[in-house]
């Protein structure tokens, strides 16, 4: 069975890409089409390689009814073969992931909030140095830019 491959990325692989991959599995196995995907995320640092995620963003997401877990990595060049979608979420971490990408790379670098319904395009903003307030705006920017980037998949793939 062929899968729709996507790796989110941010800076730390603790606070905004576990957590997006925890939405995003989340709402994939809500669906029952876990075996249709494979998703992860890493980091462009290597500040926390095999780190669990970040307590106060996993404490916000379970207020949220999703829980997850994760060991941190970082970004290497095979990714830009073994995913097709790898989704930074900020510009410095595109700007990352493009410097890394390798000539032949097949997967497609699509910012996350390109996705989102609201403040398009913008940044996912870090809150590994703010409050509680800056991990529930995290949250619900990713519910929303998770949400329509499985149904943009769900249609272009033809899952639905
Ligand atoms: P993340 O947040 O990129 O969303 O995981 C950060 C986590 C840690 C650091 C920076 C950002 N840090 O500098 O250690």
């Amino acid at each position: 069975m062929t899968q729709v491959k996507v790796l989110f990325v941010c800076l730390g692989n603790i606070c905004r890409s576990p957590l997006a991959e925890g939405i995003f599995r989340f709402k994939v196995r809500e669906r029952g089409l876990s075996d249709f995907f494979k998703i992860d995320s890493c980091g462009t640092s290597d500040y926390h390689i095999g780190e669990t995620p970040d307590s106060r963003s996993m404490a916000n997401a379970k207020k949220n009814g999703v829980d997850y877990m994760h060991r941190g990595r970082q970004l290497k060049k095979a990714d830009f073969y073994d995913f097709n979608y790898i989704l930074p979420m900020d510009e410095l971490n595109m700007r990352d992931v493009e410097r890394l990408r390798p000539d032949d790379g097949t997967a497609e670098v699509i910012k996350m909030r390109d996705f989102d319904s609201d403040e398009v395009g913008s940044d996912v903003p870090d809150p590994y140095y703010g409050g509680e307030n800056g991990f529930q705006l995290v949250f619900d920017i990713l519910e929303r830019s998770t949400e329509n980037l499985l149904e943009e998949l769900l249609e272009k793939h033809k899952l639905n």
